[in-house]
């Protein structure tokens, strides 16, 4: 087929909002067309898991009328338990080989029946441990898990046509937008409300993963604890908001314990994968995701990581159209749209 592959919209169900985001590209550059959030009741999606559908799928309608959204075909994304990513070692084989013997080999490293999941995997390169061996990445995800998403995005009256992972989204966006001039080794690091997910890139391709079950939630919890209120007040007081009877520093203090557990978790994942691959050091550290907007969070991950922290902007090098959108405001929430943008960036036909 000539011309370019059709555009799909990106859909970004997590824990606290559903995220849409529509792009063109033209001229090997994106164009922003539609970025929107819509809020879930907070026990809606628990541990990745859709509880509510009828709740997500008032959400997404919300997002594709009030969005006048007119593409059906939708590109999601999955995590969590369900999902499993590992690297492994296999003997050096041709691609075809690999294709022959990755059902059989996968099986000994994923936890569920070969039947019930959906397998992808790539090659990584020469073990750097042993040169006889090469390094693959197995990527599985329960077909009933996948079900769940698909299920919503089709009751909402649209075509899920692309089945991503949460991580690999991102590193899409990070990708198309900073390919060309990354440096060697980042990572890139998706905070969400329900936890944490850390993905580091070697030369443009994912090496280690990690999810860390540390999110915007455990903020609440801690504000909740030390103040004595609900949820919802914990979330005022997060954003910087006025509580009669609160102290700002305190709540302040409370949400350093938190940070710190936080950056403490990430430390360990870094260190983790420097201690596991050959020399590779990481060279700078994005975050995303609404928690990467903590007040304080990016000082102290930069004097904990001892790295350079950036916040990752996946519309900082789109088109914008300024009769079409509140720039500021577009700027002021772009961390929530990572996924979803990652999302928006494939096309009908993609691999799943
Ligand atoms: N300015 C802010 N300061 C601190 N936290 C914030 C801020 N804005 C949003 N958050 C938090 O970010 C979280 C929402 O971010 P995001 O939309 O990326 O999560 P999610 O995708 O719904 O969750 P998950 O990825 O875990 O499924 C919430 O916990 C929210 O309280
Ligand atoms: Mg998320």
């Amino acid at each position: 087929m000539f011309g370019s592959k059709k555009e799909v919209i990106g859909i970004d169900i997590g824990a606290s909002a559903v995220k849409l985001v529509q792009l063109k590209e033209a001229k090997g550059q994106f164009q922003l067309l539609a970025m929107d959030r819509e809020p879930l009741p907070p026990e809606a999606v628990v541990d990745n898991s859709i509880m509510d559908s009828g709740a997500v799928v008032d959400a997404i309608r919300s997002l594709v009328e009030r969005n006048r959204i007119k593409v059906q075909d939708v590109a999601i994304s999955v995590s969590g338990h369900s999902v499993i990513i590992r690297k492994i070692s296999m003997a050096q084989m041709t691609e075809e080989e690999l294709e022959q013997s990755i059902q059989w080999e996968a099986e000994q490293y994923i936890p569920f029946e070969m039947t019930d999941v959906f397998l992808d995997y790539y090659i990584l390169g020469t073990d750097p441990a042993d040169p006889a061996q090469m390094e693959v990445m197995l990527v599985a995800a329960k077909k009933d898990f996948v079900d769940e998403y698909v299920s919503v995005i089709r009751e909402s009256g649209l075509n899920p046509v692309v089945v991503d992972i949460d991580f690999f989204a991102v590193e899409n966006i990070y990708c198309s937008l900073y390919g060309e001039e990354s440096l060697n080794v980042v990572a890139l690091i998706d905070m969400g409300a329900s936890g944490i997910q850390v993905n580091i890139l070697k030369d443009g391709v994912s090496f280690f993963t990690r999810e860390i079950q540390l999110g915007g939630n455990n903020y609440n919890e801690e504000l909740q604890k030390k103040f004595g209120i609900n949820s919802q007040d914990a979330e005022t007081v997060k954003l910087g908001g006025t509580l009669a009877g609160i102290d700002p520093q305190l709540a302040l203090d409370a949400m350093r314990v938190v940070s710190s557990s936080l950056v403490q978790e990430v430390r360990r994942s870094i260190d983790f994968f420097s201690a596991t691959s050959a020399d590779e050091q990481v060279q700078k550290v994005y975050i995303t995701g609404g928690v990467a907007l903590t007040t304080n969070l990016l000082e102290e991950l930069q004097q904990g990581l001892e790295l350079p922290v950036e916040i990752l902007d996946p519309f900082s090098r789109m088109q914008v159209s300024e009769k079409s959108f509140d720039l500021d405001f577009v700027k002021s929430v772009a961390p929530f749209f990572s996924v979803a943008a990652g999302l928006a960036t494939r096309k009908v036909g993609d691999k799943l």
